[in-house]
């Protein structure tokens, strides 16, 4: 069973969640237009991980008897003027992202819906890796600056990111 409330919520999630999946593309091209083939990588990876978060909430709104409802997204911003512009946008966004899943708990939890809650501790675990892979990249880019080889030593290490979805999937 889902109430009206999580229903409608849930929905919202899944735009919050399609909209982060273009985000990150944007975030990618503008790493590609730069040259930068392993950080652009990195952001296409993180595309497809928001596709999946997406399909997870579209899946178990479904698989409670809810109907998910698509709707259009905004436009993500397409310019930027440097890499630590790009993850300081990309950490914020995740803040955003945690305070929603929260605030998602918080409805469920107060709605006694352990089926919501159980569902949502996936996220919950999910957000915290984000903030720490996002905002442990941010501190890096910082401290390289514009320094070229530290640069192309780090495009190198993020051009190695694959996207693995999980194989126990709800
Ligand atoms: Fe789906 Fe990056 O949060």
């Amino acid at each position: 069973m889902i109430s009206e409330k999580i229903l409608s919520e849930f929905n919202e999630q899944v735009k919050h969640e399609f909209f982060s999946a273009n985000y990150y593309l944007a975030m990618a091209a503008y790493c590609k237009h730069l040259e930068l083939e392993g950080f652009a990588n990195f952001f296409i990876v993180q595309t497809e991980e928001e596709r999946f978060h997406a399909m997870k909430f579209f899946n178990f709104i479904n698989n409670l008897g809810g109907r998910a409802y698509i709707t259009a997204l905004d436009e993500p911003q397409n310019e930027f003027n440097s890499l630590e512009e790009i993850f300081a946008a990309a950490l914020k966004h995740e803040e955003f992202v945690t305070d929603r899943i929260n605030h998602l708990m918080d409805i469920a939890v107060n709605e006694k819906n352990y089926a919501c809650v159980s569902f949502l501790n996936w996220f919950v675990d999910e957000q915290v890796e984000e903030l720490t892979t996002i905002g442990g990249l941010l501190t890096k880019v910082k401290r390289i600056g514009e320094n070229s080889n530290a640069i192309y030593l780090m495009d190198a290490e993020l051009a190695k990111r694959t996207f693995t979805p999980p194989t126990t999937e709800k």
